[in-house]
């Protein structure tokens, strides 16, 4: 894998749960004498409020190469970073490519990687849904199926890749790389004034967000969901940072209690997970950091690829029905918060171990 220049990595981000499992990655591979590294951002999330002000929070290096890739259906989407990533894997001939999550980008560069016969390493790798409908579970399957090193999150991850058929010397248990970012970055989120400047009190308000197709994308299903917050913010403030793909699905939604607001960076989000009441969301991610940071969280689909938050974390699924969704809700903010436990090697230093197997090969 060496080479007589060092060892050259080039790590993918695209949408906006990547860039908090690649920049710890990047600040550990730093470090290393030898290591050349090239930062792709494929551009599937381009507003600042998507993109750049992760950057910022999170410390990562602007990127060498932009594809400009955009929105698109999933087919526009996919082929389009195929097309621009192909020639920068010819150019940059990396030994090795890294791609993170489940997202469109992923899916599209492990593709093209894969043809051009180059060393593909999939950090959270091994999740599993077992739904279809969800194109995430799709670009998860394939990735893995592509990649020769294989980092997952949790030991669900290294049963189901055997389940598979994936070689077990290609999986690498090494933790949580999202949780090296989170607790990176607790310190410098604690500064954030967001609790002052959305008038919230600490430990007096719940978070919640949508985006998953399923959810979104219908109107009745986002309507449904939309009277579940409304239902809880009857109890307690509810703060609701909108996904650009929800708000154009919204039109002039309001109810009392509820405080519509634009999508927030990593740390002013981070800040307001940490001290909410409650969580209600459909993203992957968020149902770990309500994890590790002890916040009950009720997660607005009938599965997770992300087991762990349920039977070591505070997750609890509910679906998207509102006759369940605010009785939970009742139900959680009646009771002794439960703290959960920190699931095995979500100890802030998976990117550590990761760098160690992609540079020394163990
Ligand atoms: C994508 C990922 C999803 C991830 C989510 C996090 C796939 C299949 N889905 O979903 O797994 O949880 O990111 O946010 O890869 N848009 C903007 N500005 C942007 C980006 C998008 O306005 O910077 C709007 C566009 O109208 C776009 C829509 O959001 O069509 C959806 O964006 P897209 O990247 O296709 O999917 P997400 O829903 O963001």
């Amino acid at each position: 894998m060496r080479t007589l220049s060092g060892v050259k990595i080039l790590h993918v981000v695209g949408a906006r749960p990547n860039f908090m499992k690649v920049a710890p990655i990047l600040a550990q591979l730093r470090e290393r004498e030898g290591v050349r590294q090239v930062l792709v951002h494929t551009g599937q999330h381009y507003d600042a409020k998507m993109s750049d002000v992760f950057f910022q929070d999170l410390g990562m290096p602007e990127p060498d190469v932009h594809l400009g890739a955009g929105s698109g259906s999933h087919a526009q989407q996919t082929a389009k970073v195929m097309v621009e990533i192909e020639p920068v894997l010819l150019r940059e001939n990396p030994e090795v490519v890294v791609v993170a999550g489940d997202v469109n980008s992923t899916l599209a560069v492990a593709l093209v990687a894969a043809k051009l016969g180059l060393r593909i390493a999939h950090v959270e790798a091994g999740l599993r849904s077992r739904d279809w409908s969800m194109p995430e579970e799709i670009n998860r399957v394939l990735t893995d199926r592509l990649s020769q090193l294989l980092f997952t999150p949790s030991r669900d991850g290294d049963q189901n890749l055997a389940a598979e058929g994936i070689p077990e010397d290609r999986v690498h248990f090494v933790g949580n790389v999202m949780i090296d970012s989170l607790k990176a970055a607790l310190p410098r989120a604690r500064e954030s004034r967001i609790h002052q400047r959305l008038e919230l009190s600490p430990g007096g308000y719940a978070l919640a967000t949508l985006h998953r197709p399923a959810n979104v994308d219908e109107p009745k299903a986002l309507a449904r969901l939309l009277s579940a917050l409304a239902g809880v913010a009857a109890m307690l403030p509810v703060v609701f940072p909108v996904h650009p793909r929800t708000r154009a699905r919204m039109q002039s939604f309001t109810a009392p209690g509820l405080k519509i607001i634009e999508p927030l960076g990593y740390l002013d989000f981070l800040a307001l997970t940490a001290e909410a009441r409650l969580v209600m969301t459909d993203s992957g991610g968020i149902q770990e950091e309500t994890t590790a940071l002890s916040v009950p969280c009720l997660t607005l689909r009938e599965n997770t690829e992300r087991p762990v938050t349920i039977t070591d974390g505070t997750n609890q699924l509910v679906g998207s029905d509102p006759d369940r969704i605010v009785p939970a809700a009742r139900q959680a903010l009646s009771a002794e918060a439960r703290p959960g436990r920190m699931p095995e090697l979500w100890d802030g230093r998976a990117a550590e171990r990761i760098a160690r197997i992609l540079v020394e090969g163990r």
